[in-house]
């Protein structure tokens, strides 16, 4: 790959993978028309923090998410900590993962969590709520279909423990009484020696409170969570959730559920009656669901065509409209923003095609494409850092956006976990507002009319001298020479990596777990500018330390 422009003091070739070249000016700043985009960051204009839960997970007992994916057992041949697959702990731990939301999505209103505590040989087998799935229906018992109950709370509890995230669990309003609700926060929070149920949990093992902070009421309450109406929710909502729950030190943050997608009156009329009856004090979070698809060949994980391809970005992007548009109506009866957006299912959901076998329901691979679209929603969260405090991402393993596959003892990580991993270090930090300004990219429609997309998208953050900035480029074929400005400072350094496919179609697999996976360079510089080429279909992460 040729350099963009020679200039003998301060031209760095800093070539990778996916080609690209960097340059970095003291003296003459480079003319503007080298550069056919410009990325400006506002150092001195701050959008709020970026909450560590952002950067948050979900398991389900559905398919192989929970057996197979996180749970292998004590008595496995497969590598385990306390019968959690081993490569799983450690691969995850090393990219921060600050919170992950159990037992469900649906299965959460299926799920009593009485039956997954106590000695584990006693436990009962129970019906999951996917076991009619036609995929799963001529498996016979497995425990994609019936909840062996090995993995319950306190399997979950370690889980999160050993990875050092904060737990999120979700109670069933479906089919179970406030009741049993307020008895599980009693498991979970109220001191051994204080009641028959905390010590149980103290019997197995666990004296210590785990200090659950996060419960979802319900999930999905408009359809698989009841098929509620927003009145009707809202009222359970306040008996699940009402001020008489015991605290036991803790500051309960209850998830109300949202809508799905651009279902705006959801989010009206529940705000409406939880208003009329004073309650939305005690909402922390309204959960948001949005899964993006493409159809037709572009429904295909990994022989998607391109109209596929930039259908599904441009699907996953509407997250930034879904958020403001969201929290707009909020503000309708939440004037203070008191209640937070919680994005806890999000992700790209293509036809299955199970690397795993067949119980490992809803399974897909993952290409550059979902690390776009991974890229794309963090930058969108992040730059929304005020409204948005938690999002999950579905699901961490062997389902949908998957971070992780894993089946028996073969396990690899995805594009997905790179972008992950390359993000993780806005967590916490500030955001700071970011100017973007790029040809945009166009590709027709299945109707034949042009459709169009943001030629570069991103965020910035800042912890001390440290700046973070993420950017993807949508385009297949067009690499992005950019212009990137810190306004109000100068970088000192420049490490940038990036994560690109030799073909936008590869994948990691359990005997080549290594063919999309990033590069890094670093770059010593000072200077107040710098151009960057940002390779086409590819995700980046520049770290700059300013001086
Ligand atoms: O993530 C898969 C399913 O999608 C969840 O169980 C449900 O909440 C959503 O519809």
């Amino acid at each position: 790959m040729p350099p963009l422009t020679m200039n003998r003091r301060a031209f760095v070739d800093a070539s990778l993978a996916g080609g690209l070249a960097l340059w970095l000016g003291r003296g003459r700043r480079p003319a503007s028309r080298l550069a056919d985009a410009r990325i400006e960051v506002l150092l001195d204009e701050p959008i709020g923090m970026i909450a560590p839960e952002i950067y948050g997970h979900f398991t389900e007992n559905l398919g192989g998410v929970i057996y197979d994916g996180v749970w292998v057992g004590q008595d496995s041949a497969v590598p385990n900590v306390h019968g959690v697959r081993k490569a799983l702990v450690d691969a995850l731990a090393r990219i921060k993962p600050s919170v992950i939301r159990w037992p469900g999505g649906c299965d959460a209103d299926a799920y009593d969590w009485r039956d997954g505590v106590g000695p584990a040989g006693r436990r009962p087998r129970r019906t999951n709520f996917w076991a009619d799935d036609p995929a799963l229906a001529s498996l016979g018992n497995v425990p994609a279909r019936f909840d062996p109950n090995q993995f319950g709370t306190g399997e979950f509890l370690h889980f999160c423990r050993l990875v050092g995230a904060e737990p999120y669990l979700a109670a069933n309003v479906r089919m179970l009484p406030a009741r049993v609700f307020e008895q599980w926060v009693e498991y979970c929070n109220a001191p051994a020696g204080s009641t028959t149920w905390a010590d149980v949990r103290a019997a197995a093992g666990d004296r210590d409170p785990y200090g659950v902070r996060f419960w979802g009421i319900g999930n999905e309450a408009w359809g698989c969570g009841g098929n509620f109406t927003p009145e009707e929710y809202a009222e359970e909502f306040r008996r699940f959730a009402t001020w008489g729950v015991p605290r036991y030190g803790v500051d309960l943050a209850y998830v109300a559920s949202g809508p799905s997608g651009g279902d705006i009156e959801w989010t009206r009329r529940f705000f409406s009656a939880m208003a009329e009856r004073r309650a939305l004090g005690t909402v922390w979070g309204w959960s948001l669901h949005h899964y993006s698809s493409a159809d037709g060949p572009g429904a295909d994980a990994v022989a998607f065509d391109d109209r596929g391809w930039y259908d599904l970005l441009a699907s996953a992007d509407r997250m930034d409209a879904l958020l403001a548009a969201h929290w707009e109506q909020m503000g309708v009866t939440d004037r203070k923003h008191h209640v937070k957006l919680v994005v806890d299912e999000w992700g790209a959901w293509h036809t299955s095609a199970p690397a795993g076998g067949p119980s490992h329901l809803f399974e897909s691979q993952s290409t550059i494409r979902d690390a776009l679209v991974a890229g794309l929603t963090l930058d969108t969260f992040n730059r929304n850092a005020e409204k948005v405090a938690m999002a999950n991402v579905a699901q961490l393993v062997n389902c949908i956006q998957s971070l992780f596959l894993a089946h028996e003892d073969r396990f690899v990580v995805t594009p997905v976990y790179h972008v992950f991993a390359m993000y993780a270090a806005h967590q916490g930090a500030q955001a700071l507002r970011t100017m973007v300004s790029a040809p945009r990219v166009s590709w027709s429609a299945k109707d034949g009319n042009p459709r169009t997309l943001w030629g570069l998208a991103g965020s910035a953050s800042r912890q001390g001298r440290a700046i973070t900035l993420t950017v993807t480029n949508p385009s297949l074929s067009a690499a992005r020479e950019a212009e990137i400005v810190l306004r109000g400072g100068a970088p000192a350094s420049v490490r940038v990596t990036t994560l690109a496919a030799r073909d936008v179609h590869d994948v990691n697999t359990f005997d080549r777990p290594d063919t999309v996976r990033p590069a890094t360079v670093d770059v010593v510089v000072s200077g107040p500018t710098l151009i960057y080429r940002f390779p086409p279909a590819s995700v980046t992460k520049l770290e700059l330390a300013v001086g």
